[in-house]
């Protein structure tokens, strides 16, 4: 029996049953309800819905997809067809990509369906270590008495591990640190407010939920002391995209002079990518900027990300270690 379980997914495989349950993240925090895929096309749906969502985390799950996939049956050129759909679900998150690559790298080897399994269980093992990694180094970081804003969610919902910046968050928690953590609601869909608010209820840790434009605010009053985000895609230069909203945290951060970092697996960096200038943004539907409450034919611009340059950041936190600018210069994101 092989199994794959994490806050957010449920993989198990035996003689006996395939079963693939994904948990409907649009649905929380007010309903904990677990969606059963069976096909690719569930599973691009729920990627692109966003009920599965979290750049480590939609590799991750596009990646068992594909095994389940393997499993049912279908032949090296379905498999391969299925694969790029699933790589072409959502533009920006580059873990999507490398993910769904290994898979396809495995299956044009004309591999068995355990050998292709295999793949995305060790793709889901690796998310869980480099999630450590990142938390054990992004940890040292944090000081007792930290107040730290984050924004959308970067934990147990967004990777198969115990998350990028809010793993760190957790890990410095679980220290003994006593830290409080800011959260950025996150509009226009409210991963912070639904989601991180969630998981940091979950383990009990201190926070107070904020609307986005509110941290400059509590900056200029001395309340936040850092800032950590988590990335979907890293340039070679340092350059990062993130949740719509980043950029003005790292701006703000700049100008109160607040240490602002972000916390990433080396799967979220892109080394074809020169710079975020390259990076593809994600425009999604006018319907999440109307919500209930503006006109309905309201014109609407509504980018899924945006990208912080690495000069506003103070450090990147990632699986091996703590990089700064010179490290950047010196070309740790370069192939
Ligand atoms: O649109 P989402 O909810 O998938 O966006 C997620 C983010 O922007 C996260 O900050 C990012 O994927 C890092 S998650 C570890």
């Amino acid at each position: 029996m092989i199994s794959c379980n994490s806050l957010a997914l449920r993989f198990s495989e035996s003689s006996s049953e395939n079963k693939f349950e994904v948990l409907d993240q649009t649905l929380l925090p007010h309903e904990e309800k677990w969606l059963v895929i069976e096909s690719t096309e569930q599973m691009i749906e729920a990627i692109k819905m966003l009920r599965v969502r979290g750049a480590p985390l939609i590799g991750v799950a596009a990646a068992l997809q594909v095994a389940q996939a393997a499993l049912q049956g279908f032949t090296k050129t379905e498999l391969l067809k299925k694969a790029q759909a699933l790589y072409e679900a959502r533009p920006t998150a580059v873990n999507l990509m490398n993910c769904i690559d290994r898979m396809k790298a495995v299956i044009e080897t004309g591999a068995d369906k355990n050998k292709i399994l295999q793949t995305a269980v060790d793709i889901f093992n690796e998310d869980v270590q480099l999630c450590d990694r990142i938390a054990t180094f992004g940890a040292e970081l944090i000081q007792d008495g930290d107040q730290i804003l984050t924004h959308c969610n970067t934990g147990g919902l967004a990777t198969v591990g115990v998350g990028t910046a809010l793993g760190v968050i957790l890990k410095a928690h679980q220290q003994g640190k006593k830290i409080h953590v800011w959260v950025d609601e996150t509009r226009p869909l409210l991963q912070g407010g639904r989601l991180t608010t969630w998981e940091l209820q979950k383990h009990k840790i201190p926070y107070t939920l904020i609307t986005d434009n509110m941290a400059a605010h509590l900056m200029s009053e001395g309340k936040i002391s850092k800032a950590i985000v988590g990335s979907d895609r890293i340039a070679q230069n340092g350059d990062f995209a993130n949740k719509i909203g980043t950029y003005s945290v790292a701006v703000n951060c700049k100008f109160h002079n607040i240490p602002f970092y972000v916390a990433a697996p080396f799967t979220t960096v892109d080394f074809n990518c020169v710079s975020g200038k390259h990076i593809p943004i994600e425009q999604r539907a006018a319907s999440e900027v109307i919500s209930t409450w503006a006109p309905k034919d309201s014109p609407v611009y509504n980018p899924s990300f945006d990208v912080t340059p690495a000069t506003l950041t103070t450090g990147w936190i990632m699986d091996t270690g703590v990089f700064n600018h010179k490290n950047i210069e010196q070309g740790v994101f370069r192939k």
